[in-house]
């Protein structure tokens, strides 16, 4: 079993390290070779996804990933900006399908920003289509306006696109995974206004047919922000294109207690998986030894799940991370009155001691 690490910037050197550190504990023999990606890469080699980070990731049965992004390298041409590595990696290995799994565990009831009641319990899945849409779509970039509001005006354009293939491959996705869980899927559109998305939701519904044991509902996504603060737990299996997935999974983390907490997993039709939290390099508390490394210790049990077909492993992880939360122990961003402040590298040594 081959594992590519990749740190990244910012946070995420510290909290791979504490995934590391878990996945070290388990008496399981993994081959695991680290690179540099992101702005780490670019200052090294001068391309933020390096020929060989790439060859060294295609190379694995998994990837284990951080975060990139500095606020530094957001002159640079895009080509050369930390983003583009995970984007290209996405790309290039073809990661379609992103699970982003909102749990709120019990103990961390009390710190969300969210009323105890709407959240208790609470375990949705994300499921959000991550090679396409807006982020990939062609032609994109600047010019002068030949038409519109300003004639002559300088402006930017990028382009929103699905193919059939495309939608149909994500849609069966969620209701494979519905089908493991409460066999309810809600499609998330803006079909109202948009011809990309008349067509997503024509395509979902299309594909629905397969799976007449599963339940689906369309929502505009603007209700389905609005939704997930009222009444999240209504929620099963949530499917959406990249763009809306990236700003729903954001909004969910808060149901979860803190971003810190929601882990991911990015598969390709193959099954090999690229794990990552679903935040960012966080910048502002980078090298303070603070953040969470719990959403990354959680992705390493996914990526046991899916990509290394060690069940048990991925279960004992997230026991284990549910003791040491039990036991009080919380990082500043899920911390409240009567719990233990930790550090990231202390909040990984107690998972680890929990493994025992
Ligand atoms: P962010 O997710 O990095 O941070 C948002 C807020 O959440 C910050 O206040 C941060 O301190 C906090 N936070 C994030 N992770 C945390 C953790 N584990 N523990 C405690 N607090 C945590 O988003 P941002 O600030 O918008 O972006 C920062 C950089 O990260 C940008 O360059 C952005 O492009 C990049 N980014 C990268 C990825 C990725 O690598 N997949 C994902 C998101 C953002
Ligand atoms: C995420 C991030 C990325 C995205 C960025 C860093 C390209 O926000 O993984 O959610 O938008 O997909
Ligand atoms: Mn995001």
């Amino acid at each position: 079993m081959k594992i590519a690490v990749l740190p990244g910037d910012g946070i995420g050197i510290e909290i791979v390290a504490e995934a590391v550190k878990v996945l070290n504990a388990l008496d399981l023999s993994f081959e695991m070779e680290s690179a540099l990606v992101g702005g780490a890469a670019y200052e090294a080699h001068g391309h933020p996804l390096p020929d060989a980070t790439l060859n060294l990731a295609k190379a694995s049965d998994a990837i284990l990933f951080g975060a990139v992004g500095d606020w530094k390298y957001d002159k640079l041409d895009r080509p050369l900006r930390p983003e583009q590595a995970i984007l290209g990696l996405r790309k290039h290995l073809g990661l379609f399908a992103n699970f982003r799994p909102a749990i709120c565990y019990e103990q961390l009831v009390g710190a969300s920003s969210l009323k105890p009641e709407l959240i208790s319990g609470l375990d949705i899945l994300i499921i959000r289509e991550l090679t396409g849409d807006i982020y990939f779509g062609q032609p994109r970039g600047r010019r002068v306006a030949t038409d519109g509001h300003f004639p002559g005006a300088e402006e930017a354009f990028d382009t929103m696109r699905y193919s059939r293939p495309e939608i149909e491959r994500i849609a069966r996705v969620a209701f494979e995974a519905a089908r493991k869980r409460n066999k309810k899927v809600t499609s998330v559109d803006k079909a109202n206004v948009l011809e990309t998305f008349q067509f997503w939701k024509d395509v979902v519904t299309d594909v629905h047919k397969e799976y007449p044991d599963v339940a689906l509902e369309h929502m505009y996504v603007d209700n389905a922000a609005m939704q997930l603060v009222k009444a999240p737990k209504a929620f099963d299996v949530v499917v959406t294109g990249n763009m809306f997935g990236d700003i729903l999974s954001d909004e969910a983390s808060m149901l979860t207690g803190s971003i810190g907490m929601l882990p991911s997993a990015s598969l390709n039709s193959s099954g090999q998986g690229l794990y990552e939290p679903s935040h960012g390099s966080a910048p502002d508390i980078a090298g303070k030894g603070i953040a969470n490394p719990l959403a990354t210790i959680l992705s390493a049990a996914m990526m046991l799940r899916f990509s290394l077909n060690q069940e048990a492993a991925a279960q004992r992880i997230e026991a284990a991370v549910q003791k040491v939360l039990a036991q009080g122990l919380r990082t500043p961003d899920i911390h409240s009155e009567g719990t233990t402040k930790v550090g990231t590298a202390e909040m990984g040594d107690a998972v680890v001691k929990a493994l025992k």
